[in-house]
């Protein structure tokens, strides 16, 4: 019997990591039949990601509002997806990572009986306020899931000590290294790009600072301290160009503008699609971030990065010292920014290409484990 399988999710990164599972499903429509639900918790940071990636969703509930809240958007994402899992009626759900659309959706799921599988599961920093709501949507979300797809074997050991049973968990490595490996030799190779930034008012002859944030615990002073290490960083050193698409979320802007907006080698753009995203990567010296998926991305293509949060749920970079945590104090992101414009050997250690979170093969991973698991239920 062919299963009906729901893949769920709503931000930018959640739908960069689950096409690689969707586009592996598709080689399987045999053995099952899968749609797409967004919630559109993000928008036009999700729908730059399913154009590059040529994909369109079965049911939008275009939930997006200016400024939303936690509480508003979590009671629309349950009450708009019980008319969609009663018209579908999946036999499993699969959600991504840590949004509120990963929380809301795995409790929809669930009440509709369905089997729900989690992406990108067991990451944990053991601290509810960092990152903030993120660790609690985690906490809810491995509670709630049925089966559960740990990106490493820390994640997987997190799993086990919550008592999850080992044999609902499957290591298979992030699929964010899936969409990477896709993307990066199609965007090497695509001279339309780089014409792109060539016509920005971008100095490529300096070292390339790339920059993002978004993080809800860096609201406020965390933001202030970025952008005023980022704008001596820039009056310091005449060898650098700092580059940041800022997020959409608008505590993000209003700092970032009013403090960025007018700086010699500081230039601000909209969020990139994608494919620009991964090409600046590319051409980057150094990466400051506070993302999980950027820091998951930037060893994969040899580029060190500063991690400004105080807690990660991603050590393993840190161990394997691509990464250095910096936190948001201003002093330390200066520092730790000229010792890698400055100290030779440590930027080439940093930059040696190491990636713990995986060879390209997460999503097949995933989709072997689930039909595998649908031919058993078939055999009982
Ligand atoms: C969300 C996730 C966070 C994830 C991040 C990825 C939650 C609570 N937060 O944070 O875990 O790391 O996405 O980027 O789930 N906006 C737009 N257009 C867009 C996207 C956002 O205008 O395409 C603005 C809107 O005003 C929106 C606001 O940003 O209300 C906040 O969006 P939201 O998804 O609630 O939070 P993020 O900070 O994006
Ligand atoms: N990204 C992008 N355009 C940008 C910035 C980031 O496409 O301007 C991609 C990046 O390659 C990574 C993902 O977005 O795959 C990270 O998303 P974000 O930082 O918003 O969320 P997080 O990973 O922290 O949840």
């Amino acid at each position: 019997m062919v299963k009906k399988i729901l893949l769920l999710f709503g931000t930018r990164p959640e739908a960069i990591k689950m096409i690689p599972v969707y586009n592996e499903l598709l080689l399987h429509k045999q053995e099952a039949e899968t749609r797409i639900c967004i919630t559109a918790q993000h928008r036009a940071m999700l729908d730059q990601v399913l154009s590059f990636f040529n994909v369109e969703a079965d049911y939008d509930l275009d939930l997006m509002k200016p400024n939303q809240n936690l509480y508003d958007l979590s009671a629309a994402i349950i009450a708009g997806l019980k008319p969609i899992l009663e018209d579908f009626k999946p036999h499993y759900v699969l959600v991504h990572g840590d949004t509120t659309t990963t929380m809301a959706g795995s409790i929809a799921a669930a009440y509709s009986g369905a089997i729900v599988g989690h992406v990108e599961a067991g990451l944990r920093t053991y601290n509810k306020k960092s990152p903030f709501p993120e660790e609690l949507n985690r906490l809810i979300t491995s509670a709630i899931c049925d089966l559960h797809f740990a990106p490493t074997h820390l994640s997987k050991s997190n799993l086990l000590k919550e008592n999850i049973d080992e044999s609902k968990i499957v290591v298979t490595g992030n699929t964010v290294i899936d969409a990477l490996q896709t993307s990066v030799q199609l965007v090497r190779n695509d001279s339309s790009i780089e014409n792109y930034f060539r016509g920005l008012d971008i100095d490529f002859s300096k070292r390339i600072i790339l920059v993002t944030g978004h993080r809800r615990e860096n609201f406020g002073d965390g933001f202030l301290n970025i952008c005023k290490a980022l704008k001596e960083i820039a009056s310091r050193r005449n060898d650098v160009q700092v580059v940041y698409p800022v997020h959409l979320n608008p505590n993000v802007q209003k700092p970032v503008k009013e403090l960025l907006g007018d700086v010699e080698n500081v230039k601000l753009l909209d969020p990139l699609p994608y494919e620009q995203f991964v090409w600046l990567m590319d051409q980057s010296y150094l990466i400051i971030t506070d993302s999980g998926g950027v820091q998951e991305e930037a060893p994969s293509l040899g580029k060190p990065v500063l991690v400004m949060r105080d807690t990660t749920e991603r050590p393993e970079a840190v161990t394997a010292g691509t990464v250095i945590l910096v936190g948001t104090d201003k002093e330390m992101i200066i520092e730790k920014t000229l010792m890698l414009l400055d100290d030779e050997q440590k930027y080439v250690s940093m930059s040696t290409l190491h990636n713990p979170y995986g060879d390209g093969n997460a999503s097949k991973r995933i989709v072997e484990f689930i039909l595998k698991k649908t031919s058993q239920e078939e055999y009982d």
